[in-house]
């Protein structure tokens, strides 16, 4: 969760962590420090409890100069947000920054305490700047072998980076369960050479697309001209080199106030961006870039958290309608301590924006263990669960900076459509006219996203009527209860409102009882095989008092005289619905939240990759 950058070459090293931090501080909010090496002298580290504006400020008043440094912006897991626990933590003549969880943290702490070591911090990672130090007064000079050392002995998970003031313009890094990668610099005569190690290729877009990423194990040795690679035993390993093409601009707001309002107003071309290249009418196919021998495949599994869980949700109905193929969905944090039954046959698909999420990757491996092909649907290219799975498709959403997931959301929704019409064809399910004609409907979708969002204005309006308002209901039927559950997910999450999703015909089953003057309903209302039943809904809610906000079909007139307020979605076939009726409800979220003033693009307690299980 946390941010980690490191740099060392011939540039003033303060200012470029800083710009790397300022890039990371999506994944955790809690703390910012930066360490910095001159040759000759300690490095000094400065750390602030709190947002990055705050070590900005520190370090205007007191630079930190010296061409090595390392950065971390903290999500607080063990010890609270302070600036004690904050990063880098440094003893003797060493500084480190670590993201993850280290499990027998307090056996070793207890041993090194024994030891006569003073801690001055509440966390895990502190250890290991006392490992490492105490390692090198016994063992000498070999920075890289005590580093290694200290790695071999921890369990957990750790993205870390070293530095110690004896080896100026070195610095060590180590990776297990946790993303990180070096930056290869493009200099090609000595006196400008640098490199970079970073949790997020987004940290050092601007200074190079040449990335290697670290395995699980690896451990690094970086010094501005040389890059070295080792496992924990300190034997040298390989690892290919990657071109990054995401531009930096795609990380930038470009003139939203925030960068959920620059995502969700990037869907139309993230979803052309996913369709591209995918669909042959000519062969009335899709090809995906994946040999899922489908011939083989009797059940699938969908493996998600968060609103990848939702695109999940909606994936399962999309695959059993368009390939007859039976799946499940489930919740990956749950997943494997359920005792799954995996058969064979079983394909396990992890979905996941980041790539790095900790039930994921876990659910992914549990069901890998059991003997499931396994398939990844990730946004970030290279990622842990991109690379840990036997085959990945790409949803091409670009980086996705808000901490609230929404172009990543329409984007898995639009592989799934492509993946269900994948399988459907193997399956022999779908003729190839049918195929061809939802190939139209969604190749459609952009536009018609385009033109949604065109008038979108009207869900501030909506936004400022309700925003005071306590608790919120969101209703679904079918591919509207996933979107219901998004919408809800949304609204809380970035307001900090109260709110709840429901499959429509479970409310009589209990949520009624909530509904008074007093409850916004917001309500999937698309034409479809359950609308007769949703306007039964609709009377429910009236008939209590409460307030409705329904998402209608273009050119429904009867919608007006049931609900208090109508947004109008763009007429599409079913099964694209949750594409277009996600938006107004991002929209809704976002001005709430933007009316009550909260943090939209960095909300309380949250981070943007959750790498702890
Ligand atoms: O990166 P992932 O898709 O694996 O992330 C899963 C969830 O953590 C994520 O969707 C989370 O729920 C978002 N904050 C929702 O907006």
């Amino acid at each position: 969760m946390c941010g980690i950058i490191g740099y060392t070459g011939h540039r003033e090293a303060t200012a470029l962590l800083l710009d790397g931090l300022r890039r990371l501080e999506y994944r955790g909010y809690d703390s910012a420090g930066v360490a910095v090496l001159t040759a000759g002298s300690p490095a000094r580290v400065v750390r602030c409890e709190g947002k990055l504006g705050r070590l900005r400020d520190v370090l205007e008043r007191e630079p930190l100069r010296g061409h090595c440094g390392i950065g971390h912006t903290r999500w607080a897991t063990h010890g609270r947000p302070s600036e004690a626990n904050a990063h880098p933590h440094r003893q003797g003549k060493v500084s480190i920054i670590h993201n993850g969880i280290i499990e027998n943290h307090v056996e070793l702490r207890a041993e090194l305490v024994a030891a006569g070591c003073t801690f001055s911090s509440e966390t895990d990672s502190e250890i290991f700047a006392h490992m490492i130090d105490r390692d090198l007064a016994r063992d000498g000079t070999d920075f890289r072998a005590a580093v290694a050392r200290a790695l071999g002995r921890v369990r957990g998970t750790w993205a870390i980076c070293v530095i110690h003031d004896d080896h100026p313009g070195e610095i060590v890094a180590g990776r297990h369960n946790a993303p990180l990668l070096i930056g290869l610099g493009t200099a090609t005569d000595g006196a400008h050479a640098e490199n970079f190690v970073a949790s997020d290729v987004a940290a050092i877009l601007e200074h190079t697309r040449r990335v290697v990423d670290l395995d699980d194990g690896d451990v690094a040795w970086v010094t501005p001209d040389r890059v070295a690679l080792f496992d924990v035993q300190g034997k040298p390993v390989t690892r290919a080199e990657r071109h990054v093409d995401w531009s930096t601009v795609a990380a930038e707001k470009e003139g939203f106030k925030h960068f959920m309002l620059k995502e969700i107003h990037e869907q139309p071309r993230v979803i052309s961006d996913a369709l591209a290249g995918r669909m042959s009418y000519e062969q009335a196919d899709v090809s995906l870039g994946v040999d899922l021998a489908v011939g083989n495949i009797k059940r699938i599994v969908l493996l998600a958290c968060g609103t990848s869980y939702h695109a999940a949700l909606c994936g399962k109905t999309m695959i059993e309608r368009l390939a007859r193929i039976p799946v499940d969905v489930d919740l990956a944090s749950e997943f494997r301590y359920r005792e799954p039954i995996v058969e064979p046959g079983t394909l396990a698909v992890a979905i996941s924006q980041s790539g790095e999420t900790a039930d994921t990757m876990a659910a992914l491996r549990e069901a890998k263990r059991l003997g499931a092909q396994t398939l990844a649907i990730c946004n970030v290219v290279g990622s842990s669960i991109a690379r840990s799975a036997d085959q990945v498709i790409y949803t091409h959403a670009g980086p996705e900076i808000s901490v609230a997931s929404t172009k990543a959301f329409t984007s898995q929704l639009t592989v799934f459509v492509l993946l269900a019409l994948h399988l459907g064809k193997r399956t022999g399910k779908l003729s190839d006219e049918v195929i061809r004609e939802r190939m139209t409907q969604i190749a459609a979708v952009p536009e018609a996203m385009a033109h949604l969002l065109g008038q979108m204005p009207a869900v501030r309006t909506i936004a400022r009527r309700y925003m005071h308002a306590r608790d919120f209901l969101y209703l679904g039927r079918g591919l509207g209860y996933p979107v219901a559950l998004e919408g809800a997910l949304k609204l809380k999450e970035i307001s900090y409102v109260h709110a709840e999703g429901y499959a429509s015909g479970e409310m009589k089953h209990g949520p009624i009882a909530l509904v008074d003057e007093n409850l916004p309903v917001v309500v999937m209302a698309l034409r479809g095989p359950g609308y007769e039943k949703v306007l039964s809904n609709l009377s429910e809610v009236r008939a209590r008092g409460g307030k409705i906000i329904a998402l209608a079909t273009m050119g429904d007139r009867d919608i007006a005289d049931q609900a208090d307020d109508v947004v109008l979605v763009p007429d599409v076939d079913e099964m694209l619905q949750p594409l277009l009726a996600t938006v107004p409800l991002q929209l809704l979220a976002y001005h709430i939240a933007d009316l009550r003033g909260t943090d939209v693009d960095q909300p309380r307690n949250l981070a943007k990759s959750v790498t702890v299980e």
